[in-house]
Parts: structure tokens; C-alpha cells; sequence
């Protein structure tokens, strides 16, 4: 069992005072229901809105599916943005963001699964979802398994920090971490691709797609193209899911 000094709150003040400077106002709730709800919801006030919450009742996934997260064992949380021009590549953009925050901080190695899945060994550590309530404004929601425990993970595709022997566990320090590398992805997205391209270990692979229609392709990721999108065999693929053959 899990003890409460396993998994402190979050000091919202703390992050506040720390996050302000780089344009976020972060809101710290023990519960909701669902963190990319609530930031939707509030699509109207100005971007940079962060809400975090310690549990979420109804988390939602990619591909219509549900983030189940035990209270304070991970970071679920979500970010009002303004619509960027490039808008496929938010999504794609944020996983970089938490994928070089954990390199840097947790002294582990990321790797990134188009579209936006962050893998520490091969197993998923961070989902990330996006959704536009309006065409000028983005929402990204970020759910990182940070000290959940094998038997608290949806499946063996699943990991988290503590699995994956990182050299922290502090959840202030992994959100402020994450949140400066989003300002910077977001600062210069010119630079944020090219790495994105460097880092997403998708392709060059044989992979298969689960579609979002049920279809399943196999064949070579051969390149993200310049709308993010994933080139299979010469087709590109918007939205689906990837597994990693070989
Ligand atoms: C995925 O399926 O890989 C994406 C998971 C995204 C989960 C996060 S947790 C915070 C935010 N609120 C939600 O309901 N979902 C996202």
C-alpha cells in the first residue's frame, strides 16, 4: 500500500509564485472530473491557464478511451493555449515537452511514440490530449504516471517513473520542468519539429496503426511530414495508434 508520504500534494502556491514569471496561472483541485473538461469550459479567459488535479473522476484518453490515475501518483493536468498556426502539431509538440523534461530531470531516456505517446524502456510513462473548444483556442492535457505502481497501470504497455528508476519523484519539480519546456516548444516550433523529428523513435520502423475506424496498417514509418502527420508506406495518417513491431 501506498502512504501519503509516498505521494505528497501539490504545493499550489509554491507553483504559482514559480510558474507566474513564464505566463502561467496554475490552479491546484483535489478532485474533478476531468481536467481538459474543466479548462474547456474556460476556453473565454486569457491563455496560459493551468488547472492540475491531485485525482480525476472521468480522465479521458486518445481515441475515446479513459486515464485512470490513483490520487497523487501522477500529473494529470491540462493548459489553455491560443491556437497555434501549426495546430497538427500541438499535440506532437507537448509530448517533446514532457519527453525533454523527463530526460532532464528524472536522468532516464524518453523516447516518443508518434503522435505524442512519451515511453521511458518501452513502456508509456505520459499520454497527451488535445482538443480545440473553439478554432482559436487549444486545450493540451498531460497525464504522467509518475509513482503509480505496476498493479495500479492499465496494462504491461504502461510504466511510470518509479518503475522506470527515476531520480525523482517530485511532482512541483517534474510540472514546473514540464511546463518551461512547453513555453520553449511553443517559443520557437521551427526548433521544436526538427527535434521532434530527431527524437520520435516511430520512425524508420516497421510499426502497426490501429486507425481510428478500427482499420489496422502495417508497413514502414518512413517520416513525420510538415503537418505532423505520419507517412506509412507513402499514406499519411492524421490520428491512430502505434505499435512498434521491430
Ligand atoms: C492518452 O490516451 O494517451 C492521452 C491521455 C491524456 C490524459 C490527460 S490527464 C489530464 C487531462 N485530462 C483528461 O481527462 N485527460 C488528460
Amino acid at each position: 500500500m501506498y502512504t501519503d508520504l509516498d505521494r505528497p500534494a501539490l504545493r499550489e502556491r509554491v507553483l504559482q509564485r514559480a510558474l507566474a514569471p513564464d505566463g502561467w496561472r496554475v490552479e491546484v483541485l483535489a478532485e474533478a472530473t476531468s481536467t481538459n473538461a474543466l479548462v474547456a469550459a474556460r476556453a473565454d479567459e486569457p491563455a496560459g491557464l493551468v488547472i492540475v488535479a491531485e485525482h480525476q473522476s472521468s480522465g479521458r484518453g486518445r481515441l475515446d478511451r479513459s486515464w485512470v490515475s490513483p490520487p497523487r501518483a501522477g500529473l494529470t493536468f491540462s493548459v489553455l493555449l491560443a491556437m497555434p498556426d501549426d495546430s497538427g502539431w500541438l499535440p506532437l509538440l507537448t509530448g517533446l515537452a514532457v519527453a525533454t523534461a523527463v530526460t532532464e530531470i528524472c536522468q532516464l531516456t524518453a523516447e516518443l511514440k508518434w503522435p505524442n505517446d512519451v515511453l521511458v524502456d518501452g513502456r508509456k510513462i505520459c499520454g497527451v490530449l488535445a482538443s480545440s473548444p473553439s478554432p482559436a483556442v487549444a486545450v493540451v492535457g498531460i497525464g504522467l504516471n509518475v509513482t503509480t505502481r505496476a498493479d495500479e497501470l492499465p496494462d504491461e504497455r504502461a510504466g511510470s517513473l518509479t518503475l522506470a528508476g527515476s531520480s525523482t519523484t517530485d511532482r512541483d519539480t517534474l510540472l514546473r520542468a514540464v511546463l518551461r519546456c512547453l513555453r520553449t516548444v511553443l517559443d520557437d516550433p521551427a526548433a521544436a519539429k526538427e527535434q521532434y523529428r530527431k527524437r520520435c523513435t516511430s520512425v524508420g520502423r516497421q510499426v502497426r496503426i490501429e486507425l481510428p475506424d478500427g482499420a489496422v496498417v502495417t508497413g514502414v514509418a518512413e517520416r513525420v511530414d510538415d503537418g505532423g502527420r505520419l507517412v506509412v508506406d507513402g499514406i499519411a495518417y492524421t490520428a491512430g495508434d502505434v505499435v512498434h513491431l521491430r
